[in-house]
């Protein structure tokens, strides 16, 4: 039997759009919910307890909406609160790490891998855990070996792109002087790879791939992400039949200025009828 209840992704802002666009774009028939909390971003300068509390209360939030399915479209919350967010929820949980990391070593040709997220992810470690995983995966099926013998792999935190990306300037000189000082020591480094491993960054792709070259592959896990979605759906009997499909967005701050801001990426006259919410009155117990 057909499942019409949506699907609800979060994330810190509006970086989990880049999530949400694959997904509407491989999923049209599936309604969504999305939360953005943009009115507490960024988490990636909050302590290990506080993003987990925080995912929680936006788990909370979206359970209310009877969501089917609840994607953390935020790589923060998914390094530091996945565990604590799959051992809470009714309903499958997908988070954005393994789609991205599965993603890098299956491009890469030299075996170079930069790694871009905020200074949560990068300090939990566990982005380069999850690459290393993928590679050894990969390595033991005899799959892309000649690069991953010699797996390499350099990290670096770039905060500013988020407040660039919510701010909406994603192609100016301010995000360009930006990533040239971020991004100079992976291209010293050689990468081929590089792994958006934030969600909020594929909105500046432009300027990170102009300063980077067209030789560096930039990896957007909501490609990835959006198929691990729809087979959950398909091994849990959860797709819709696409009778009255909706869209609604949520954010915990002002809506005019998200809709603003997010219009010129999703499009299709979306995000449309935005309404402002707090999920910080959720008892989480953290
Ligand atoms: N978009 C988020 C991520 O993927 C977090 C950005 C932030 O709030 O710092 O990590």
């Amino acid at each position: 039997m057909a499942d019409n209840r949506p699907i609800g992704v979060f994330d810190s802002g509006i970086g989990g759009l880049t999530v949400l666009r694959e997904i509407i774009a491989r999923l049209p028939s599936e309604s969504t919910v999305y939360f953005g909390d943009d009115g507490r971003a960024p988490y990636g300068s909050k302590s290990h307890d506080t993003i987990i509390r925080y995912s929680l209360q936006d788990m909370a939030f979206l359970e209310g909406k009877d969501v089917k399915m609840i994607v953390v479209a935020c790589n923060t919350a998914s390094t530091h609160a996945y565990k604590a967010l799959k051992e809470r929820s009714k309903v499958p949980v997908v988070e954005v790490v393994y789609p991205g990391a599965r993603a890098a070593v299956e491009k890469t040709r030299s075996g170079r891998i930069g790694i871009i997220a905020t200074n949560a992810t990068v300090s939990s470690g566990l982005y380069e855990t999850a690459v290393r995983e993928q590679a050894q995966i990969l390595l033991n099926e005899g799959r892309n070996t000649e690069a991953l013998d010699k797996l390499s792999i350099i990290q670096q935190a770039c905060p500013l792109f988020v407040s660039l990306a919510e701010e909406g300037w994603w192609d100016d000189e301010v995000a360009t002087l930006a990533a040239e000082r971020y991004l100079t020591p992976l291209k010293e480094f050689g990468v081929d790879t590089l792994v958006l491993a934030c969600t909020h960054y594929p909105l500046l792709a432009g300027t990170i791939s102009k300063v980077m070259g067209p030789d560096v592959t930039l990896i957007n896990s909501g490609v990835s992400v959006a198929s691990v979605v729809e087979r959950k759906l398909r091994e849990n009997d959860l797709l819709s039949d696409g009778m009255n499909v909706f869209r609604e967005f949520y954010t915990s701050d002002d809506a005019s200025k998200f809709e603003s801001v997010a219009s010129p990426f999703l499009g299709s006259g979306l995000p449309s009828g935005t309404k402002k919410v707090t999920v910080d009155h959720f008892e989480v117990g953290v």
